[in-house]
């Protein structure tokens, strides 16, 4: 079989990560790079293709009207902007990409366009962007703005990429000649405004910052509702997708590969990636016994469940009585996660068999429990049913949980062929589309 990618989600942004859960590692000063950089540091080691910085712009109160609880227990609130932080992360590594989250809903096309730009020089061609929409309108009132409707950010995103691929192809690398006889740097010929007159946005360009070494930033995107889907298959090269089974694996796969060759696009070159998270074990039981009890802590979390689901939907959990039949529920935040959410329990349940119904340890999208060489042989069974392209770890940064990825799971990984053993490439691109 061919081989597959891995990436890393730190599902927590520049934050606290976990400050307070077991192995988030001793001596770590808040809101300084280190952290991040050793845990990158570790990933380039496991021959990751890349890290994904998480961000949003509030602090949230979707849990019971007020950030209480998200300060209290310093979950999704503080957080810095990842962006200044990716120089950091490029000091400490050489070829593992870099991919921070930026939304369509608060920058102008052109603002970030030159942001990426600036940091696929520094990075030496090893950016990314994670495009999200900005699903709470809290981020959205802190502009000042309200929220457009679900579907309408697709589209402003949609045109939002659109004039930023153009401002990036107009100051190509073609561009620059520095022939010092002649005294010329740039050619200004080959930089061309755009004059782009959109619906939601305008720019004249042309950018004023040369290609950098990938031209564009490799695009991200995880959105799963049909529109988000769609969003993803026309834009992005790299599509995560947070599924609970293998039958869904498949059909998420075969669905944004079928949507990129409806729009001209080689499906090869859109890699899809399964969010997951491991619990190894010396046995097969120890590590089913070690979820067992992370999914008995959780359940037992109630709050905890609730304030998350209620940050990425918007809807306040804690006014819905938890003993009676759920109401029916409709957001303007993430449709997919509520989808999920509501997913393991029967029609008609209440909101505590909800959460009883979740047996999952707290893993974003398929968790896999087992031995090292169990857990290897799962992905590998996984990704030949699903057809590919690799698994997105996700979790807070926690020392002791990557080390036990890097240094056990990926030994195995590499003794059977499935993952990379190095980075063949110069830039982030190349890599990701070697296979
Ligand atoms: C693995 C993963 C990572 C995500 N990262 C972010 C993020 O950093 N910031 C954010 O605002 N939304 C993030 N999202 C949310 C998505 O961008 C998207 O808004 C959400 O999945 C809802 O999209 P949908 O309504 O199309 O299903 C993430 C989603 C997933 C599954």
């Amino acid at each position: 079989m061919s081989l597959f990618h891995l990436g890393w989600f730190n599902g927590a942004g520049f934050s606290l990560n976990g400050w307070n859960a077991p192995g988030s590692g001793v001596g770590y000063e808040p809101w300084q790079p280190d952290q991040f950089q050793d845990a990158i540091r570790t990933l380039e080691r496991g021959g990751f293709d890349f890290m994904i910085l998480e961000d949003s712009s509030m602090v949230p109160e979707a849990f019971g009207g007020n950030p209480e609880f998200y300060l209290n227990r310093g979950i999704m609130a503080p957080k810095l902007d990842p962006v200044p932080l990716v120089p950091y992360l490029a000091m400490a590594t050489k070829h593992i990409g870099i991919v921070p989250t930026l939304t369509t809903g608060f920058y102008h096309p052109w603002l970030l366009a030159r942001l990426m730009t600036t940091l696929d020089h520094l990075t030496k061609g090893r950016i990314g962007w994670n495009i999200v929409t900005a699903t709470t309108q809290l981020a959205w009132s802190n502009y000042g703005l309200q929220q457009p409707e679900h579907d309408m950010r697709y589209d402003l995103a949609d045109e939002f990429v659109e004039i930023t691929k153009q401002l990036w192809a107009s100051f190509p690398a073609s561009a620059a000649v520095f022939d010092a006889e002649r005294n010329i740097a740039y050619t200004a010929k080959d930089v061309k405004p755009i004059n782009y007159e959109g619906k939601f946005f305008s720019s004249r360009g042309p950018l004023n910052a040369p290609a950098g070494p990938q031209g564009t930033p490799v695009l991200f995107q995880a959105g799963g509702s049909p529109r988000g889907r769609q969003f993803a298959a026309k834009n992005v090269e790299v599509i995560i997708a947070s599924c609970t089974s293998v039958e869904d694996m498949k059909d998420y796969y075969q669905d944004v590969k079928e949507h990129a060759r409806s729009v001209g696009r080689d499906p090869d070159t859109v890699k899809v990636m399964f969010a997951t998270g491991a619990i190894l074990g010396n046995t097969d039981s120890e590590a089913q016994a070690t979820a067992d009890t992370r999914a008995r802590h959780r359940a037992a979390d109630l709050d905890g469940q609730l304030a998350g689901i209620s940050n990425i939907t918007g809807i306040d959990f804690s006014r819905i009585d938890i003993d009676a039949p759920m109401p029916e529920l409709t957001t303007n935040g993430s449709q997919s996660s509520l989808r999920e959410f509501l997913s393991t329990a029967k029609p008609g349940a209440t909101l505590r068999e909800v959460l009883a119904s979740k047996t999952s340890p707290g893993i974003m999208g398929f968790p896999m429990i087992g031995t090292v060489k169990s857990v290897a042989g799962q992905m590998e069974e996984i990704m030949q049913e699903v057809g590919g392209d690799g698994f997105l770890f996700g979790a807070h940064i926690q020392p002791e949980y990557m080390a036990s990825i890097v240094d056990r799971l990926i030994p195995e990984l590499r003794r059977r062929g499935v993952v990379r053993t190095g980075y063949p490439h110069a830039t982030f691109r190349e890599n990701l589309q070697e296979f």
